[in-house]
């Protein structure tokens, strides 16, 4: 029998801060996909299943076009149109229009230019431990650690001055946390265009070794390289600032995952590609049918929009064995955390990275880490946020 889902969950159950909302993982299991209205009387459906999320981001039959799309349906926008992307923003389009904007950049973030800033990324992360370590216990893992690690490389490879985060950071904040009103979200996009239009500004007149600076040699309108350098700054620290900080959460909660990994650090690259499944942070994206596909046994019709859940795709029981257990020495790869397809993250070499180096370098240097407050009370983002995560994570060591 066809399954509905008449709500999405707004959050997770008490005390299950990792998995993907009860609803979600019972969706999973009366199938792959379930019929979803929207709010707005849209019938569209919700793919929980691994290997039809797999098989829809592989099929360029479901478009990425934000105008294509509904409503995040679970943020009021009232009756706006959903306009399509401003031009540069390559993540919400199709091709051919997507390739113009990321074949330029794919030679940027390949597997061999990140490594060769692992050196750095090394020294931010000693820094930051550095001040941890002199500030003293307790400390917000979040604000000390998590994110300033990866928005300091991003910056520097976008060629972003970080003393500038101040006028961008906490935009972008605003636009993933998911907690805030229409205005909030116009004036966060509008402050953040104004600061981006200043810098594409500055690098065209005085350009300096980095990405921005190298794309304005190129045939793309300012407004085009404001749109690249939004979609670079805001995918490329969030993401993996909640990873990291959700990820020592997690392996706070998992003592014996903890210990396996302090015990070894050849266990780390399993780690994070098993932290990265079990947390999907990035945790649901959209997709609408060009024309209709059969998907699953139903036929999805040209128009419709599906909603893929990342998360609950990640815990499938059919492709992963015990998929709510944290497991680092797991043997069944090929997560989705990363998406797949024409738009699989094109940051994900570097969110690696970033990654590789963070996890072993906090657990060395604190060897006593713990959470400086009961569980229960590490105030967790809302699921209306485009990018899960906490707030912030209060943690203490022994000194
Ligand atoms: C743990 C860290 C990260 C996670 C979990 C993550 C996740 C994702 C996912 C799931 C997508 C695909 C979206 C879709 O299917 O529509 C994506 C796309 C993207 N990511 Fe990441 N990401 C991470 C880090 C980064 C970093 C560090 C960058 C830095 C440049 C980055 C840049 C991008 C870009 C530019 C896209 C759009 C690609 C396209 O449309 O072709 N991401 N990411």
């Amino acid at each position: 029998m066809e399954h509905i889902v008449t709500t999405l969950p707004t959050a997770r159950q008490p005390g299950c801060p990792f998995d993907p909302p009860a609803e979600l993982i019972d969706a999973r299991r009366h199938g792959p996909i379930s019929r979803y209205p929207f709010p707005d009387g849209h019938q569209g459906w919700l793919v929980t299943g691994y290997d039809l999320v797999r098989s829809v981001l592989a099929d360029s039959r479901f478009s990425s076009r934000k105008e294509l799309m509904r409503h995040h349906p679970l943020i009021d926008y009232g009756d706006i149109e959903v306009p399509p992307a401003p031009p540069g923003e390559f993540l919400l389009m199709d091709e051919p229009q997507h390739s113009r904007y990321r074949k330029p950049l794919v030679g940027k973030f390949t597997v061999r230019r990140m490594r060769l800033l692992t050196e750095r990324i090394e020294q931010i992360t000693a820094e930051h431990l550095d001040a941890m370590e002199k500030a003293g216990p307790p400390t917000d893992l979040v604000t000390a650690f998590a994110k300033p690690i990866p928005s300091i490389v991003i910056c520097e490879l976008l060629g972003v001055p970080y003393e500038d985060r101040g006028r961008f950071q906490d935009q972008i904040d605003t636009f993933l946390g998911g907690e805030t009103s229409d205005e909030d979200l116009i004036a966060a996009y509008t402050a953040t265009q104004q600061y981006l239009a200043e810098l594409v500004a500055a690098k065209r007149a005085n350009p300096t070794d980095d990405v921005l600076s190298d794309l304005t040699d190129s045939d793309l309108t300012d407004e085009e390289l404001r749109g690249i350098s939004l979609i670079l700054l805001a995918a490329g620290f969030d993401t993996t600032a909640n990873t990291l900080a959700l990820g020592t959460f997690a392996l706070l909660r998992n003592p014996a995952q903890l210990a396996a990994l302090r015990a070894d650090p050849a266990l780390t690259d399993g780690a994070v590609e098993e932290l990265l499944r079990y947390l999907s942070v990035a945790k649901t994206f959209m997709r609408t049918a060009l024309e209709d596909v059969e998907l699953g046994g139903q036929t999805i019709k040209a128009g419709t929009t599906v909603i893929l859940s990342y998360n609950t795709a990640n815990r499938d029981p059919e492709r992963f064995t015990d998929p709510h257990v944290l497991d680092i020495q797991r043997q069944d790869g090929g997560h989705l955390a990363f998406g797949h397809g024409i738009h699989q993250c094109l940051g994900q070499q570097l969110a690696r990275v970033e990654m590789r180096v963070a996890f072993p370098a906090l657990l060395s240097r604190f060897p006593t880490l713990r959470l400086a407050v009961p569980a229960e009370e590490v105030a967790l983002r809302p699921e209306t946020a485009d990018i899960y995560g906490v707030k912030s994570l209060p943690v203490a060591w022994d000194v």
